[in-house]
């Protein structure tokens, strides 16, 4: 697909150094998270999962998500699909966690839907005047795939997901990441600001602190974007998908000479973020859930070939522990700095050259937000 290379990244705002961290108001302040939720997180892509954790027809994940309950389910002719979770009658929610079904019952009222939302049975609707079953499907929420990964939007106005990925598939698509599959997930609740998760993954001035002992001090550059995200490339020509010295999968076979050089880290603003080394793809998203607390769900993926050797699941054991443990390591340093952005003492400092995707951020979110008249304290 032909696409028009972008010029590389260039600051044009005031030198870093009299640039400044966001305002507390931005980590702390409910108002602001309120603004965010309305004019940010219900107008974007965000991550649901991969396509191949709803491998059959019936297949189904209940997901909670800023917009509300979602039902994400593959159909019955194979077409992977997201409703509302909210029956259409009095608001019963549908289904929880995930399984494989052959319809939707309201565990209240028994109406029954289909797997693509339609609604099947009512009972006893019939004694109803005017009522027409044709009008009370689920309410569809739109679904898009890119590469295996499954995103939703609430917005019928934004823009088509690959609009916004811009020219991120040209650099991932030596990686083939739509033939991989995704074999492991965790859940930590992370008791800081979305956008510190978001901030921490985008530079790796942290990682010689925050990591010393688990992967370390890191060199990255910063990637050149067209499109609704950013992101670095942390240089090394052996996987940093391990700790220390424990073996690694092969390399992907055909990868370019640049995704040779080390492992791309980019966030899909505004929360989802992909790691994709020479190896295997790591993926995850920051679930806003109060001004300061968010769920992050890390989700590792192989390519299928890998998947399948005899020693896979020895294999992939320290690829597991590296990515929780470096999570949870991430996670607990911003906690602490969640604390102080809530006290009267924070105030907002300079920034570190090597803060510069940091910064493009935080412009990215108070520009979303002024767009919509909204200003940060
Ligand atoms: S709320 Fe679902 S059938 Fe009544
Ligand atoms: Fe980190």
């Amino acid at each position: 697909m032909p696409h028009d290379l972008p010029a590389p990244f260039i600051w044009t705002g005031p030198p870093l150094a009299e640039a400044r961290s966001l305002p507390a108001a931005a980590y702390a302040s409910e108002a602001v998270y309120a603004a965010e939720v309305e004019h940010i997180h219900r107008k974007t892509w965000f991550i649901a999962g991969r396509v191949d954790e709803w491998p059959h027809p019936g297949d189904y994940r209940a997901i909670d998500t800023v917009g509300g309950p979602v039902l994400v389910v593959r159909d019955a002719e194979g077409v992977l699909r997201a409703h509302a979770n909210i029956c259409r009658h009095r608001g019963a929610k549908l289904l929880g966690g995930q399984g494989n079904t052959r319809s939707i019952s309201c565990p209240y009222h028994a109406w029954l839907y289909r797997l693509d939302g339609s609604l099947a049975g009512a009972p006893a609707m019939a004694g109803t005047p005017g009522f027409d079953k044709a009008h009370w499907g689920l309410l569809p929420v739109r679904l898009e795939i890119w590469g295996g990964f499954v995103f939703l939007n609430f917005s019928s106005d934004a823009p088509a997901l690959l609009s916004d990925l811009g020219n991120l598939p040209p650099l991932l698509a030596s990686h083939r990441l739509e033939e991989m599959v995704c074999v492991w997930r965790v859940e930590i609740e992370a008791r800081c600001n979305w956008k510190l998760l978001v901030e921490n993954a985008s530079e790796t001035y942290h990682t010689g602190t925050v990591h010393a002992v688990t992967v370390g001090a890191q060199k990255s550059v910063t990637l050149p974007v067209a499109g609704e995200w950013s992101g670095i490339q942390v240089l090394s020509t052996g996987s940093i998908a391990v700790m220390g010295d424990a073996p690694v999968l092969p390399q992907i076979e055909g990868l370019s000479a640049q995704a040779r050089q080390g492992t791309f880290f980019v966030c899909l603003h505004p929360v989802t973020q992909l790691a994709v080394a020479q190896d295997c793809a790591w993926w995850l998203h920051m679930q806003p859930l109060a001004a300061d607390r968010t769920r992050l769900t890390v989700g590792g993926c192989f390519p299928k070939s890998a998947t399948e050797r005899p020693d896979f699941a020895a294999l992939a054991q320290p690829y597991y522990e590296r990515w929780e443990k470096v999570a949870r390591e991430d996670a607990g340093i911003l906690e602490h700095v969640q604390a102080a952005c809530g006290s009267p003492l924070f105030q907002p400092g300079p920034l570190s050259w090597r803060d510069d995707v940091v910064h493009a951020f935080g412009q990215w979110v108070l520009g979303r937000l002024a767009a919509a008249g909204v200003s940060v304290g």
